[in-house]
């Protein structure tokens, strides 16, 4: 066992888990935020993604133990009182069906935003969907989803990016 000690959410928490502990059975099982979604447990899918230190990352192929101190954010935390852009997006374009790839996308896409804001590129159509090359939808497809992104990107730009 090793004591793992996080910001979550913007709350500090600390477990004591295996050594084995994936970070994705590490926000599940330990904090109970089961809205990163297991979907491949290979590194397929994209459905475990959450941010750490604002980058994305899948949670199912992370060990907890090698994340001690870290900053993660999950699909619980994107919110600010508001939903996100995002996720207003999302459910403006109808980018999701089942919704179980859903929180992954939005944080794979969240983070591809802030990436192409930061170094002034253009995020196109085709940038979206290169980007979204490790986030599998089964139900939706991915025209909806592409559009959302587009549409969110546009809106954080004038936010400022976030
Ligand atoms: S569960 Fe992590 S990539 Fe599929
Ligand atoms: S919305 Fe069902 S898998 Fe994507």
């Amino acid at each position: 066992m090793t004591n793992v000690n996080m910001t979550v959410n913007g709350k500090a928490v600390s477990r004591d888990v295996p050594d084995e502990t994936l970070l994705s059975e590490f926000l599940r099982e330990n904090l109970r935020l089961t809205g990163t979604h297991v979907g491949c447990d290979t590194s397929q899918c994209g459905a475990c993604v959450v941010h750490v230190s604002g980058k994305a990352v899948k949670s199912c192929s992370t060990l907890a133990v090698s994340l001690d101190g870290a900053d993660v954010t999950t699909i619980e935390g994107l919110a600010d009182g508001d939903l996100h852009p995002m996720q207003k997006a999302f459910t403006e374009h109808h980018g999701l069906q089942c919704g179980f790839c859903t929180p992954g996308m939005i944080m794979t896409s969240v983070d591809m935003v802030h990436r192409y804001n930061a170094a002034g590129k253009v995020l196109t159509s085709d940038a979206i969907r290169n980007e979204l090359d490790g986030n599998i939808c089964r139900c939706t497809g991915y025209h909806n989803i592409v559009r959302a992104v587009e549409d969110a990107a546009s809106k954080m730009e004038a936010k400022g990016g976030s």
